[in-house]
């Protein structure tokens, strides 16, 4: 099977979706990344904890799905992402074809006659190729986010993705997994270029979104070169004061993505 894999995924990074305890990438001699929502207690490899669904997927990866629960992750992850991958690996018997994945979204064909111990096939998935064009957001990028999480989100990633992510990719621009950094804390002494700062609808008034506003227009008057970009309405309030008070012009302290974006794409001559 990894031959099979190799010959599809060619350079690209293979990140093994439910990956259980990691065994693919145990044997698979290519570039990959393990992902499972749970931690196993006996992993073969590193495994990342994170719902696939919601997972900020590297700059030329494609995923592959061997053996997986049948809950709709793998038709929801592909869509997700449809912008950063062209072609996707299923592996699994041929009679869960049918519940995993959806043929109206993309092809799907067997690839080879390889058959697993129980009878499982290797599947290619190819999407087309996204209309507009889309652009990657160079430099590392850190997205600041307050532990208390906006309404039905679960995970910081699930965050990223709502308030950040799809966003941006609405827009034109992807983020490549490997750059990012999510965190709760304030990057002190940490170097980045991008930071997506969001403290929450539910902290209005709250001294610590207050006096972390005004770090970061300290911040963005000492480094020039980073950009900060404020993702949610209520924190957007505090850092305008912020601003004022400050006196200062800042043009590298944006209170909305779309203020940004549109700098972005201005500064860089994209449509
Ligand atoms: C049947 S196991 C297969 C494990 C491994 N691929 C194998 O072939 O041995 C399916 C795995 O998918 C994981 N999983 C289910 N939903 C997921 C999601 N949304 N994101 C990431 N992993 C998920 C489960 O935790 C489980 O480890």
């Amino acid at each position: 099977m990894c031959d099979a894999v190799k010959a599809i995924a060619g350079d690209r990074i293979v990140v093994d979706c439910g990956a259980g305890r990691g065994l693919f990438a145990s044997m698979y001699d290519g570039k990959v990344l393990s992902i499972d929502i749970h931690q196993p207690d006996e992993p073969l490899s590193f495994i990342i904890e994170k719902n696939a669904e919601h997972y900020c997927f590297p700059r030329n990866s494609i995923p592959i799905f061997i053996r997986p629960c049948h809950s709709n992750f793998v038709h929801n992850t592909i869509l997700k992402n449809r912008n950063k991958f062209d072609k996707a690996i299923y592996v699994s018997l041929p009679k869960n074809l049918d519940g995993d994945l959806d043929d109206r979204f993309y092809k799907i064909t067997q690839y080879s006659e390889w058959e697993g111990e129980e009878g499982e096939r290797i599947y290619l998935v190819e999407l087309n190729k996204p209309k507009e064009s889309f652009s990657y957001l160079p430099g590392k990028i850190i997205h600041f986010a307050d532990p208390m999480l906006s309404y039905l989100v679960e995970t910081q990633e699930q965050e990223f993705k709502e308030s950040v992510e799809s966003p941006l990719e609405d827009r034109g621009i992807l983020i490549d997994g490997l750059r990012l950094t999510l965190t709760d804390m304030y990057p002190r002494g940490e170097k980045y270029d991008y930071l997506f700062f969001d403290y929450g609808g539910m902290s209005i008034g709250n001294s610590l979104m207050e006096s972390l506003c005004r770090e970061i227009v300290k911040d963005a008057d000492m480094f020039p070169n980073r950009t900060y970009i404020v993702v949610s309405t209520f924190t957007s309030y505090a850092m305008k004061d912020a601003k004022e008070d400050f006196g200062k012009d800042l043009p590298n302290v944006f209170l909305s993505i779309g203020d940004f974006v549109t700098f972005y794409k201005r500064l860089n001559q994209l449509a």
